[in-house]
């Protein structure tokens, strides 16, 4: 999609972070939006700031991990705008904890939004996406999409699992010679909400010997990169179709240690989380 100009693009998760700035980003390339969240605070606040900026906007309180309301929601969209040509399934949650420690509830919980609500949300806009004559999908992985860190199994999981499934996605449309192009997004660290809003096990505290405040404010030192740059390269991989964009510099360095070293790159992590919790 080389020309977002009067395209409708939904987005979920845009109440905070990475989701607001690609809101204000996208309504500066002359987008209509359709915005949701579960938090209806955080929407309002994103709504206010596009006043007088954005071409067309309406919110939604939508929980992304309940299907009924992510399908509802995409025929709200069209119903509208009149249709809907871009989708970024952006909503994600964090979770930190020991596998031992964690529940399954928690799990399904992670799983939930972050990959269950991008199935959702690229199930529920595909046929709209098709009907809107040229259309993509983009799902918002990490870094931890590429690499595996302690402490973070439910959110790799999660993560993964969005890659696996968006790269598929991707060839699914480029098999059957689809209108729709998908692409895989994996940000570094960005200055957002995200570690603050996350479940912290107590486990971390014994696995590190930080509390969970400490915990999420040491690991919020490795965000470099500002939301508002995040949204210009997942907006900039659309207009050039990529398969897949990195965010920031660390997420390159992420990319190229899981290349040079597949297996080994566990090691110099764990060594680096455990010299962290020994400050
Ligand atoms: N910040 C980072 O360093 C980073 C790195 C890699 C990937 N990501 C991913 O980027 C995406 C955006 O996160 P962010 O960093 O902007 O965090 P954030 O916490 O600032 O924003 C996430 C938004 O998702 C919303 N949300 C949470 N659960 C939801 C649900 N069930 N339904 C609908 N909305 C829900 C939150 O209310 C919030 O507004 C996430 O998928 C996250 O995993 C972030």
């Amino acid at each position: 999609m080389k020309n977002l100009n009067d395209k409708v693009a939904a987005v979920t998760g845009a109440g905070s972070g990475i989701g607001r700035a690609l809101a204000l980003h996208l309504a500066d390339k002359g987008c209509r939006l359709a915005l949701s969240d579960v938090d209806a605070a955080g929407l309002a606040e994103t709504e206010r700031l596009l006043a007088g900026r954005a071409r067309a906007v309406t919110t939604a309180a939508v929980d992304v991990a309940d299907e009924a309301a992510v399908l509802a929601w995409a025929d709200a969209v069209v119903a509208d705008h009149g249709r809907a040509n871009l989708v970024v399934n952006n909503a994600g949650v964090a979770l930190s904890g020991t596998v031992a420690s964690l529940s399954t509830e928690d799990y399904r919980w992670i799983m939930g939004v972050n990959f269950w609500g991008v199935v959702h949300g690229t199930k529920a806009f595909l046929p709209h996406l098709e009907a809107s004559g040229e259309g993509h999908v983009v799902n918002i992985s990490s870094v931890f999409g590429l690499t595996a860190q302690p402490l973070m199994s439910g959110y790799n999981a999660s993560k993964y699992a969005v890659r696996g499934f968006t790269e598929s996605l991707r060839q699914d449309l480029e098999l059957t010679r689809s209108c729709v192009s998908a692409t895989c997004i994996h940000p570094g660290g960005i200055k957002t909400n995200i570690a603050r809003a996350a479940r912290v096990d107590d486990s971390v505290a014994g696995a590190t010997g930080k509390s969970a405040d400490a915990s999420s404010r040491e690991f919020e030192k490795s965000f470099i990169t500002s939301p508002a740059r995040a949204a210009e390269v997942i907006v900039g991989a659309v207009e050039k179709n990529k398969r897949r964009a990195l965010i920031g510099p660390d997420a390159r360095v992420f990319d190229a240690m899981v290349r040079i070293a597949p297996t080994g790159y566990q090691r110099l992590i764990t060594g680096v989380v455990r010299s962290r919790g020994a400050k």
